[in-house]
């Protein structure tokens, strides 16, 4: 079996760190700044683990912690960005949170890092749908780093998929397994595209990475009675009102007579552990690494993440 990249340091772990640190709510630029002498969390206890990290993937979530999260918060004190990452592990011990190196991954953890959050994310998704062999789906960001692992495993799951993209990224996502691809630049408003094209073969799925509202509000147009929108995008930024409505409302009063459902990741090992099989069944067959920074560039990085135009995950080097 492949295994992480060894670490080239000794066995033990050093004193101190290269980290980029939280020090204030705002734009990556203003909100980290990368410290060389951090001191190395001590020894693990319970059933936490001490990882060697090798690379760490960006994540849009990231800059919203950053923005949002006062550090004055007790859990938000001097906070290290980012939720995704591999390495090595210096320290064995019951490793509930952790799933094993993927095989197929080979020694790149660039690839391993990029299998986390979007990965565990779209585990859900397919979770709440209930996805079936011969399914309709419809991936709205279908070349973004979440939409990439949706469109794989929905294909790999049997169902026909339908993936909303630039033409730039056509080819990526039908790559991915995409049976179609829309452009969305072209087929402005989306949503009256939907209706012309697929009225009479509605979508039983639609998985929303992007955050549009007006494609659950004109859903009956393009989605099956019993279909669901799954938005991964919304909360607070979206307002409360939306989401209100898009759940709550009945129909007889104007509600969209459509189920929607917005769902939030708790990362965990479990989840993970299903990423990784999926991975090595080949269900994911790629994890598309839009670009790759050195440690001191992380803000390089995050702009490439905050302009979100990066083509699946954009990974940083950290040992
Ligand atoms: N709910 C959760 O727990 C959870 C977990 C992970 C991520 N998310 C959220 O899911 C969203 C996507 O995450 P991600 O990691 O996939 O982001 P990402 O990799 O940064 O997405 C970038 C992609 O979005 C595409 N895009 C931008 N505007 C678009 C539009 N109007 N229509 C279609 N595609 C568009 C871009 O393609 P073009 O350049 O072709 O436009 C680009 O490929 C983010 O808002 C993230 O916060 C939520």
């Amino acid at each position: 079996m492949e295994s992480p990249p060894k670490p080239t340091t000794t066995d033990s772990p050093p004193k101190t760190m290269k980290a980029w640190v939280g020090q204030r709510t705002g734009a990556p630029a203003q909100a980290i700044s990368l410290q060389t002498d951090r001191p190395v969390p001590g020894a693990p206890t319970g059933s936490d683990l001490l990882i060697k990290i090798s690379h760490a993937a960006l994540n849009p979530a990231d800059a919203v912690f950053m923005r949002f999260l006062p550090t004055l918060l007790p859990f938000r004190r001097a906070p290290i960005p980012g939720l995704d990452f591999a390495g090595h592990v210096y320290v064995v011990v019951p490793a509930e949170l952790v799933a094993p190196w993927p095989r197929g991954v080979g020694g790149s953890a660039a690839v391993a890092a990029g299998l986390g959050v979007v990965g565990q994310t779209a585990a859900i998704a397919l979770r709440e749908a209930g996805l079936m062999a011969g399914d309709r789906v419809l991936v709205n960001g279908a070349s973004g780093g979440l939409g990439n692992m949706l469109v794989q495993l929905s294909k790999g799951h049997g169902a026909y998929v339908v993936g909303v993209c630039s033409a730039e990224n056509e080819a990526l996502v039908r790559r991915l397994g995409a049976d179609e691809t829309i452009d969305y630049t072209v087929h402005d408003p989306l949503h009256a595209y939907l209706a012309k094209q697929y009225s009479e073969v509605p979508f039983d799925y639609i998985f929303d990475c992007v955050g549009h509202q007006v494609l659950f509000d004109y859903s009956p147009g393009y989605l099956a009675t019993t279909g669901k929108v799954i938005s991964l995008v919304g909360g607070a930024s979206h307002g409360v009102w939306p989401f209100l409505k898009n759940c709550m409302w009945p129909g007889f009063l104007g509600g969209t007579p459509r189920t929607y459902k917005i769902l939030g990741l708790k990362p965990s090992g479990e989840l993970q552990r299903q990423v990784v099989k999926w991975f090595d069944e080949g269900l994911i067959k790629e994890v598309p690494i839009d670009s790759e920074y050195d440690m001191e560039d992380v803000l390089k990085g995050y702009e490439r993440v905050v302009s979100k135009r990066s083509k699946g995950k954009v990974v940083i080097k950290v040992g």
